[in-house]
Order: structure tokens, then C-alpha cells, then sequence
């Protein structure tokens, strides 16, 4: 297995200061092993971009485009170095075997522009835009200056990297069948969303203190990504010309009978 390890960050530029008070010790183990995990996702989510960014070169877009992805590639590695100090403030080491890396979907049944709009949906539309929602509550209850500090930065990146996708769906020239096919597809996307985030159904509802040190609550995190995925990616799909309205409703029926 290969590590991930930022002792060096920590011992560069110190934990970041929670304050751990009033957490149960069940508390303290629950928050301390999401900042890791969370730790980890933030790492891998940069290949993500790396892969939009090669994938926007290939399909042509302005190498402006091309260079902001790359950019918020290392903006992921960045988020991870600031989870390794959180997760050093509960006297934890900053380091976690890396996962098996599913490869991000090329999708090369697809024209590269095609491929490109349907991980641009899935990333940027979906999940960054449910991690601006995400991100923004956690902000909101961070227990110390420092804490918040933290999650503003990462805050402001999640929202560039939502912005981006619906820019480029903005500007890139999709003509009415290539916007037919994408309205197809999105059901499938949906589906995937789902399924990622009805794991925090199985987490525990976490108290206030928990909460205030970041530690995710999962029924509220499952209700804030619907609300997200109703209140914002799919009018903002309908408003693009997609039919998001019927995927929607056909992913959770779907998902539901699952
Ligand atoms: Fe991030
Ligand atoms: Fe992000």
C-alpha cells in the first residue's frame, strides 16, 4: 500500500487550533477519523482536475480554461495539506494508506468535447457544487478563528471549482443534439451522486461541540446534498436546456426501489 503523509506539513506549519473541550472521547475518535478520510479525499480529488484539464486540451477550449483546471488540481492537494493540520489537532498522525484509485471515466465512447461536458456536469455541477453547500455549513459552525480561517479557503476554491463547469457549459458550443444526448446521460450521473452520498445515512447525527470541530453529520449532510441537487444543479441544468428535472426524478425513483 503507498501512504499518504504529511508529517512535514505539520511539522512546518503546526495543527490548526480546534477546541476539542466538550467532545466525547466517541466524538473526538469520530471527527479525528473524518478530517482523515477527508484527508485522503481531498488528495485524489486532484486527479480529478487533472484529468478536466487534460481532457479540456483535447476538446479544444481556451488554454485559459486548460491552465485554471490544472490550477485547482493543486488547489485539492492544497485542501489536503490543511485536513492533515486539522487532523493533527486531535494529537493524530497526519498519514493514510492511499486508496485503489478507480480511474476517472474518460468516457471514450464520446467526441473529446462530449467526454469532457460529462465529467464537467458530474464534478463541477454535482459534487463541487454540493461541496460549496457542504463546505459553507461546516464554515458556519467552526468553533475557533483558526478553524474558519481554514475552511474560507477551501470555501472560496470549491466555489471556483463549481463556477468553472457551468462556465464552460455556458460557452462551449453544444448544438441541440449534443444537449439531447447530454440530458440523456444525466439519469446516469444522478444515479452515481446517490449512491455516493447515501453513505452519510449510515453516519450518526453528531452533537453541537462535534460539529464546531467539523465532525460531519450525516443525515443533515444527505439532506443538504438533495436540497443542493434540487435548489441548484438541476434548475440550473433546466435553465442550460437540459432535461434534469425528469433524470432527477428517475435517479431517486431508481435509487429508491434499489
Ligand atoms: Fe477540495
Ligand atoms: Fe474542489
Amino acid at each position: 500500500v503507498s501512504l499518504l503523509d504529511f508529517r512535514d506539513v505539520v511539522a512546518a506549519r503546526g495543527p490548526v487550533d480546534v477546541s476539542l473541550g466538550t467532545l466525547s472521547a466517541n466524538e473526538r475518535i469520530w471527527a479525528a477519523a473524518s478530517w482523515r478520510a477527508r484527508m485522503v479525499s481531498e488528495y485524489v480529488s486532484s486527479r480529478v482536475f487533472a484529468t478536466l484539464s487534460s481532457q479540456a486540451l483535447a476538446a479544444g477550449l481556451s488554454h485559459r480554461v486548460v491552465e485554471e483546471l490544472a490550477r485547482m488540481c493543486g488547489e485539492e492537494i492544497d485542501h489536503a495539506r490543511r485536513c492533515a493540520r486539522v487532523v493533527a489537532a486531535f494529537d493524530e498522525t497526519p498519514v493514510a494508506p492511499l486508496p485503489k484509485l478507480p480511474p476517472v471515466p474518460l468516457h471514450e465512447d464520446a467526441a473529446p468535447l462530449e467526454a469532457l461536458l460529462r465529467n464537467v456536469v458530474s464534478v463541477s455541477c454535482c459534487s463541487e457544487t454540493t461541496a460549496v453547500a457542504l463546505v459553507g455549513a461546516e464554515h458556519a459552525l467552526a468553533g475557533t478563528e483558526d478553524l474558519k480561517k481554514e475552511l474560507e479557503r477551501i470555501l472560496a476554491d470549491e466555489v471556483g471549482h463549481a463556477r468553472i463547469g457551468w462556465r464552460m457549459l455556458d460557452d462551449a458550443p453544444i448544438d441541440d443534439a449534443l444537449r439531447a444526448r447530454l440530458g440523456a446521460w444525466l439519469a446516469t450521473c444522478f444515479a452515481h451522486q446517490i449512491d455516493h452520498h447515501r453513505g452519510s445515512l449510515a453516519m450518526p447525527a453528531v452533537s453541537a461541540a462535534a460539529l464546531a470541530v467539523g465532525a460531519p453529520d450525516g443525515p443533515a449532510n444527505f439532506e443538504l446534498f438533495v436540497a443542493t441537487m434540487e435548489s441548484v444543479t438541476v434548475p440550473g441544468l433546466e435553465a442550460r436546456g437540459f432535461a434534469a428535472e425528469r433524470a432527477w426524478a428517475r435517479a431517486l425513483a431508481e435509487r429508491r426501489a434499489a
